[in-house]
């Protein structure tokens, strides 16, 4: 296949069982097929062309320092390199950009090889070009790099940090500057309540770690650059090289149809791209990279750690007075990448007296960046924990804790929640998991040799929107072609789009034809902060509404047709039918050919109006517009979920086991169940890895990471998760968008950690606040006596 012209992204007819899908009806994907068959092309399946050149990375061995010699003559020596890029003739051609959440497009403001200068383990200090990957390798090791190094910060408690104190209330893509979440007095409210809870948490460095690899391919033709790679934001990638590179955005084009995982990880630029895209112009020929698994540690972003020190107090009724989260975030040298959950977990509860603050440490490391749930998987894991431990200290049921707290008004200005099914989550995933038979007491349930716990927390995700472009062809034959560059990244979103068709028009889905992953396409948002669904679908159905209308007018108005006269707000699609209220009916193909001159096509935009105007100029170029969860002016909107595991605690080895999971989730109107529950039910599996398994090790006199591949760094097995139980309650919210849409793409990996710990904590009695919790944590601490 040729890389040259557009990609076949064209789903395949959907199976006779699913030919009359239609919105909330449980749907197998439309690309299914293409990806079971290996017809489903992810970026890395590019190569620019038939014959591009092969680059390959050599990344530092210090983490602070300098350069002071770099030798290439080895180097080049090896048959078939092409070019090498180094600091001494990359400089100053690329530019550096801001990262993603203070407006730009990147993952790090350090510019490609632009000096001499070090700044954090395995940063890209060249690029090979070569004939052949193997060469372009072979070179690569060949390279003499020596530095003056000098002693680097790793992380918390390391010396020469630089320590910032930022306000609360980033989000992604915002600009941090809001005000830190806090009510009323919360030092002198904890101070005076008659039971509290004082503990610091701590949650571990962890990598995407995305199946497909981080690679690209660039190709110049006639001045215009075209990148295949897998991308979470097409339009932010195109932008952002423009700006690196110094050309006009309209000159380059990226392709992305399918992506191999994403989790957040390709939602800003790596300083590879441009790279990439030079090589290509130095060499005049398409150059395609890979990266290897351990360089993606490094020259992509990751989840930083982060500490907490949560502070609860309460009536002995349960009832919070006081709620004090401090956070602490790693962050790398230059920049202020923070995730701020605060923003989130000190509006989830019922409480007068509320404080909060989130701080930088700088520290000599890549720049941190989004990762599923970026903000609520740390900060709900410390929230959830001490909200166990506020349990235990009551003597109450930490279903019930949750009750007494449950509000409909989030605290900090009293906003109402658009919806909110916490406890109907917490009531059916009890009832699910039979939670009624659970005795509180810790280490009081045992089963042979195994000590039995059982634990739950709250999860949340906020409900983000974003304005979306889309454009529908109906051709006269009754097919239909759906155009946005929305981001498949594993969560269903072609289907998505089709069953919108579907519902819009009146098709079978097989007639649909989606094309998405592509900046010659409308544009869509970024595929982050799980907007994806709500704002494509919205504008999708928007786009259809039109079509619609324009059948229905055209039918209404047409004397030789049998809607003459009739209100055309009154004519739908169904079935492949126009339809009057009256019976009369005619089929769609009929009703276009006597009205409309061939096909029709129709280009829709769709500004939330929560959403500034001038947020459909940020789409196009490719920055965030997204509104939602707590930024909202007169309401707070979030999904909802509960999520409950059993845990057993081997008595003599302490070896962990998570034999059940039970969640339960409200997140709106679900579009496809069948995706919605694979994408929650994976949520779910993560909160086990994030719990029990998931820890990038850190060296702290280098500041480079141990465990940076697939054999070391600790993923669960199909041993490690056995039983999931993954139930959606119905939810209907009419303010969120026009069709109720919440979103679930997140949602399902938050609080489940929190959850696997109070587990631990009741099966053994030892409450450990550092994550991920394994045999050695256990064996430690004085467990339950055996
Ligand atoms: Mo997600 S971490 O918002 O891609």
């Amino acid at each position: 296949m040729s890389d040259t012209i557009a990609p076949q992204i064209m789903p395949q007819g959907a199976p006779p069982s699913a030919a009359k899908p239609a919105i909330g009806a449980a749907t197998s994907r439309v690309d299914g097929r293409l990806k079971v068959t290996g017809g489903a092309r992810y970026g890395s399946d590019f190569y620019g062309g038939t014959n591009p050149a092969h680059a390959y990375l050599a990344t530092s061995a210090i983490a602070r320092g300098r350069i002071t010699r770099l030798d290439e003559d080895d180097a080049r020596k090896v048959p078939g390199v092409l070019e090498i890029l180094t600091y001494r003739n990359v400089g100053d051609r690329i530019k550096a950009g801001k990262i993603f959440s203070q407006k730009g497009y990147m993952g790090t403001s350090i510019a490609p090889l632009a000096s001499d200068r070090v700044q954090h383990g395995g940063q890209i200090v060249a690029m090979v070009v070569a004939e052949t990957f193997e060469a372009a390798r072979e070179a690569a090791h060949r390279l003499v790099i020596e530095y003056a190094a000098e002693t680097p910060s790793a992380t918390f408690d390391s010396p020469g940090l630089k320590v910032d104190s930022a306000e609360g209330g980033s989000r992604e893509g915002e600009q941090p500057g809001e005000e830190k979440p806090k009510v009323g007095n919360a030092s002198a409210a904890f101070a005076a309540a008659p039971v509290t809870v004082d503990q610091h948490y701590e949650t571990p460095t962890q990598h995407h770690n995305a199946i497909e690899l981080f690679t690209t391919a660039c190709a110049w033709a006639g001045g215009k650059l075209t990148v295949w790679e897998s991308s979470q934001n097409m339009y932010g990638f195109q932008n952002g090289l423009a700006e690196q590179l110094g050309i006009a955005p309209a000159d380059i084009r990226v392709i992305s149809p399918y992506i191999g995982g994403a989790f957040g990880s390709r939602g800003s630029l790596t300083q590879r791209t441009a790279l990439v895209a030079l090589a290509a112009q130095l060499v005049h020929r398409p150059v395609r990279l890979e990266a290897t698994r351990s360089q993606g540690f490094t020259i992509a972003t990751y989840r930083a750690e982060t500490r907490h020190r949560v502070r609860l107090g309460a009536g002995q009724d349960g009832k919070l007075q006081a709620l004090i989260h401090e956070g602490w975030e790693i962050s790398s040298r230059p920049d202020d990448y923070k995730v701020a959950g605060t923003d989130a977990s000190t509006r989830i509860y019922a409480c007068p007296n509320v404080d909060s603050e989130v701080t930088i440490v700088h520290a000599d490391r890549n720049t941190p960046g989004f990762m599923r749930s970026p903000p609520e998987v740390p900060y709900f894991f410390a929230l959830e924990s001490a909200m166990d431990e506020l349990a235990v200290a009551l003597k109450m049921d930490p279903v019930e804790l949750r009750r007494v707290n449950d509000t409909m008004h989030e605290p900090i200005k009293g906003l109402p929640y658009t919806s909110r099914t916490l406890m109907p989550c917490f009531d059916a995933a009890a009832q699910a998991f039979g939670w009624s038979k659970r005795d509180p007491r810790p280490g009081s349930m045992r089963d042979g040799d195994w000590m039995v716990g059982w634990g739950c927390a709250t999860s949340v995700y906020p409900t983000n929107m974003g304005p979306a472009t889309a454009r529908v062809i109906l051709s006269p034959q009754g097919t239909v072609k759906v155009q946005t560059a929305g981001h498949e990244i594993g969560t269903g979103i072609y289907t998505v789009v089709a069953l919108m068709a579907v519902s819009g028009l009146g098709v079978r889905i097989d007639k649909v034809t989606v094309e998405l992953g592509d900046t010659e396409l409308p544009p869509a948002p970024v595929a982050g902060g799980s907007n994806s669904t709500a704002s494509i679908a919205t504008v999708v159905a928007k786009a259809c509404e039109q079509v619609r209308d324009r059948i229905a007018r055209a039918a209404a108005t047409a004397e030789d047709g049998p809607f003459h006269g009739m209100d055309p707000a009154r004519l739908v699609l169904a079935d492949g039918m126009l339809r009057a209220p009256n019976g009369v009916s005619e089929p769609l193909e009929t009703a276009m050919g006597r009205t409309t001159n061939g096909a029709i096509e129709v280009y829709a935009e769709n500004i939330p109006h929560d959403v500034p105007k001038e947020g459909l100029k940020k789409l196009y170029q490719g920055q965030s517009a997204m509104m939602g969860g707590a930024k909202m002016k007169d309401r707070i909107q979030f999904a909802f979920g509960a999520q409950f595991v059993e845990v057993r605690v081997n008595v003599r080895t302490r070896e962990i086991r998570v034999p059940r999971l039970v969640g339960a989730f409200a997140a709106g109107r679900i579009v496809n169940p069948k995706a919605a529950k694979s994408q929650l039910m994976g949520g779910q599996i993560w909160g086990v890895s994030a719990a029990l398994h998931e820890a990038t090790e850190i060296d702290r006199r280098a500041a480079r990471y141990y465990n940076d591949d697939l054999a070391e760094y600790l993923i669960p097995v199909n041993a490690d998760v056995q039983e999931v139980t993954t139930i959606m309650l119905p939810e209907q919210d009419t303010q969120v968008n026009d069709l109720g849409i919440k979103g679930i793409g997140e949602l399902g990996n938050v609080g489940l950690n929190a959850a696997v710990a109070n587990a631990v904590f009741h099966a053994t009695g030892v409450r450990v606040r550092e994550l991920p919790i394994r045999v050695e944590k256990l064996l430690e601490a004085a467990a339950v006596p055996t």
